[in-house]
């Protein structure tokens, strides 16, 4: 599958062709029918893969969740373009399930569709693993505002136990777990959810397997939400119970933020069925499946969903591999770009040049780079050139305004700084 997956995440990268018979991404093409619902704007989205550059906050939580599970599998290349027997049907969606409707799936045609949720992966990947993640881009066609998109990312979780030896086997593990772990963090996690008909164990599972795997399943969540959200204070944390087609018993976790339960994440004890699948008959697991742009917006105080699609450097240069920063807002208005150049003295210093910018410009100066300098081989007088990028965070700035202020910026360093202007 490694290289299956490499091919893939290259192939993706093509620009996908569209025309009213057929469709080509990712290297392939598929007939049009009546289904048929995606757009250009939305196929484009396949070649981006943000969850692969290294310094997008996408892959910055990627990572950082990764840490918490170091034996785990990880896919993160797996095509968009998936079948709808393996996005619906290989989970145990029923035929009428509303999820399958053209009005909440983009379809390619009627058997092949872009993947709704990592969980299309579940089964394939479990053939291969017992411990598996798998990130990816998911695309849903939902409601417009800051927090929703039609192209979001999810990272999938899945582990398999023995099913004679999996009560034994968990107590061990967590206990390893809480003795080793460095997890630090003030967080408040309630759990009142209990296993009602409406949610139910299944009955091919025995009781206590069911439990030790549900504990495991919580157990090793909270510990990854500890160790993402360490620096956050009070975070609060809650388990409600869910209903998905391929878990039982299924819940969600829920984090609150801004007042407000956000939910992260779903998850829940494998339907029996899958693992039979997978070739996996005597393993008792459990998956989740988790929204990265959700815990992105939090961790990271970025505003707008959108702005993850971002192109400007300004967006994309704030962000370090690994590290989670807050994001600083910037301008979404043109700037105005300015230069000066003037000959240098020995008193000169570029701080109180700009020192000079601030007392005239205020804040539309956003930026002051030292474009060029040199020294003159006869006078051995050094010229410098500044250039300034003028903008405001909140309208258009005018060229004739900006070159007022660039007129009183020539007068000012002369007078100031005592240097003669070229
Ligand atoms: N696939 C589910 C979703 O997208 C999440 C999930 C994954 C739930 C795995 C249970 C187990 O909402």
């Amino acid at each position: 599958m490694e290289q299956i997956q490499v091919r893939n995440a290259a192939a993706m990268k093509q620009p996908p062709k569209i025309t009213s018979e057929s469709i080509t991404v990712g290297g392939k093409t598929y007939a049009t029918d009546t289904f048929t619902n995606v757009t250009p704007t939305i196929l484009e989205k396949t070649t981006r893969q943000l969850h692969l550059i290294p310094s997008h906050p996408i892959a910055i939580i990627k990572d950082l969740i990764s840490t918490s599970f170091p034996d785990f599998k990880h896919y993160d290349k797996f095509s968009p373009v998936v079948t709808t027997k393996e996005n619906f049907d290989d989970l145990c969606f029923s035929d009428d399930h509303p999820g399958r409707a053209v009005t909440d799936t983009y379809y390619l045609n009627e058997k092949i569709m872009l993947r709704t949720h990592t969980s299309a992966h579940q089964l394939q990947a479990m053939t291969e693993s017992d411990k598996l993640l798998v990130t990816a881009d998911v695309y849903r066609r939902d409601e417009i505002d800051a927090s929703h998109y039609p192209v979001f990312h999810q990272m999938e979780g899945a582990q398999l136990f023995d099913t004679k030896t999996a009560v034994e086997d968990i107590r061990k593990s967590i206990a390893a777990d809480l003795a080793s772990s460095g997890a630090s963090g003030s967080i408040n996690t309630t759990d009142t959810t209990v296993i009602t008909p409406e949610n139910p164990k299944q009955d091919c599972h025995d009781e206590a397997a069911m439990l030790a795997v549900a504990d495991h399943l919580k157990h090793s969540l909270n510990m990854m939400v500890r160790r993402l959200f360490a620096h956050e204070k009070d975070l609060q944390v809650r388990w409600i119970e869910a209903q998905f087609p391929f878990t039982s018993p299924s819940w969600e976790m829920e984090i609150l933020y801004q007042g407000k339960w956000l939910e992260v994440l779903g998850s829940g004890v494998i339907k029996q069925d899958i693992l039979k699948n997978a070739g996996k008959p005597d393993k008792i697991g459990w998956a989740f499946g988790l929204g990265l742009e959700r815990l992105a917006l939090v961790l990271f105080g970025i505003p707008d969903i959108r702005l993850f699609w971002s192109q400007d450097e300004r967006f994309l240069r704030q962000f370090e591999p690994s590290q989670i920063q807050k994001f600083k807002p910037f301008s979404k208005y043109p700037a105005c770009i300015k230069d000066i150049s003037f000959w240098s003295n020995e008193n000169f210093h570029e701080n109180n040049f700009c020192e000079i910018v601030r007392d005239v410009a205020g804040d539309i100066a956003e930026d002051v780079q030292l474009l060029d300098e040199f020294v003159h081989p006869k006078t051995k007088k050094r010229s410098v050139c500044y250039r300034i990028n003028y903008r405001s965070m909140d309208r258009n700035v005018t060229n004739v305004e900006i070159n007022e202020i660039q007129e009183k910026l020539r007068e000012e360093v002369v007078k100031r700084l005592k240097v003669e202007l070229r």
